[in-house]
């Protein structure tokens, strides 16, 4: 049996965030509480929204106490505020941290016994949908906006938590290039990477199907021929659509099948070091491919290699294993991604610690190879 969770309505294209005034019209909704973060709105990125509330006459309020790597209390403080806002209904503009915090306001507005938050780790038993929500993605990306996950921090116990629940998928999402332009190189290079390891930790994993896998060989395949594109030129309108919209496709499978222990391990980076998630996921990803390809997975992976663009015919099982790493690595490379820990300021010593952290992660289960904390502490050896 497999299941298939997706938007209710979904938008695509340059110029498509003006659907915002057409479906708040279309289901009768009065006053948006705008989450964004402080960054977005200093790169003008919040003002071509505005635009369209203010020339529709939306009334609206913007909450932009939203971190990145966001915590319990962007969550909480979001809820006060919405709840005095008298809006009724969420837009959400951002990269993960902020889609993922407004889904969370959402959630805790309308099952308000989950209050804590921290309640809602892993899967939770909300009773109540979440606050009607349109979810518009900056960076391309997480897929948040498709996705029935979302990631917030728990400082005190310096832990990411992935909240798993179909009750926070945002109602419409709408996926406008336009509002990734401004990304710089980095964010553009290591969102990417976060959508490529999407894409192949779910094609990987034992849920998988014909379905998902659909969605997956695609994702990998627009991605290969547009990422370096889009980094080595922001204005390059083409590669910046295709991103838009292989970050989305990524998050249509991944949402509904799972990841693994690249994900795992990225999370207590972000946790512990607030490293960026697109740039954990990213250096760690060859590492745990070479790891996975000893797991009934292995045959798939020719299929990766050539989604990536390598010439395929004649490869072994083996060589298709190595051409696929290889393809990922040199991507990675060329867009600048660092290529080991010890670069980006983690300690040999937490080592340890971090490990238990990624094997207790909801997406260890996702994992196509059965895995222990000491093999994870392995790999992040190997990785630093
Ligand atoms: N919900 C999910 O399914 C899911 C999946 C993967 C990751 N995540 C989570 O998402 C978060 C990461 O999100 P992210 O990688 O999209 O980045 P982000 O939302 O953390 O944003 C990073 C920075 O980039 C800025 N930024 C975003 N878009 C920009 C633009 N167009 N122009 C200029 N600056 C821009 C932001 O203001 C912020 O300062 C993490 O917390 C991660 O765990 C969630
Ligand atoms: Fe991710």
């Amino acid at each position: 049996m497999h299941r298939m969770i997706l938007n209710e309505t979904s938008y695509f294209g340059a110029g498509s965030r003006e659907n915002i005034a057409v479906e708040a019209k279309r289901r009768g909704f009065k006053k948006a509480f705008f989450v964004t973060d402080k960054d977005l709105i200093r790169f003008h990125v919040a003002d071509k929204i505005i635009e369209v509330f203010e020339k529709n006459g939306i009334p609206y309020e913007i909450y932009s106490d939203v971190k990145a790597n966001p915590t319990i209390a962007n969550v909480q403080n979001g809820v006060n505020a919405y709840k005095a806002s008298g809006a009724d209904f969420i837009v959400a503009l951002g990269g993960g941290s902020s889609i993922d915090t407004a889904k969370g306001i959402g959630i805790v507005v309308n099952n308000p016994e989950f209050a804590d938050v921290r309640s809602l780790e892993g899967v939770a038993d909300t009773r109540h949908k979440a606050v009607p929500t349109f979810a518009l993605p900056t960076t391309a990306g997480t897929g948040a906006e498709v996705t029935i996950n979302y990631v917030i921090i728990d400082e005190e116990a310096t832990k990411k938590m992935v909240c798993v629940d179909p009750n926070d998928i945002p109602t419409v999402a709408i996926i406008d290039p336009e509002l990734m332009y401004s990304m710089p190189k980095g964010l553009t290079a290591a969102t990417g990477m976060d959508a490529l390891t999407h894409a192949i930790e779910s094609y990987i994993t034992p849920g998988a199907w014909t379905m998902s896998d659909m969605f997956e060989l695609q994702a990998i395949e627009m991605i290969a021929q547009n990422l370096k594109k889009a980094v080595d030129n922001g204005n390059d309108t083409e590669a910046r659509e295709a991103m838009s919209q292989a970050q989305y496709i990524a998050g249509m499978g991944f949402s509904n099948v799972g990841l693994g222990i690249v994900h795992s391990m990225a999370h207590p980076l972000g946790a512990h070091y607030d490293t960026p998630h697109g740039v954990a996921n990213a250096l760690l990803l060859p590492y745990v491919m070479e790891y996975n390809a000893e797991s009934p997975a292995a045959p798939k992976y020719i299929n990766i290699a050539k989604a990536m663009g390598v010439n395929t015919e004649g490869m072994t099982q083996e060589e298709g294993v190595k051409a696929a790493v290889e393809a990922v690595r040199q991507l990675s490379v060329s867009i600048n991604i660092p290529q080991k820990l010890h670069e980006i300021g983690v300690k040999e010593e937490d080592l340890h610690q971090l490990a238990i952290d990624a094997f207790n992660d909801v997406c260890t289960g996702g994992n196509p190879r059965p895995t222990s904390v000491e093999e994870i502490e392995a790999l992040y050896h190997k990785a630093f």
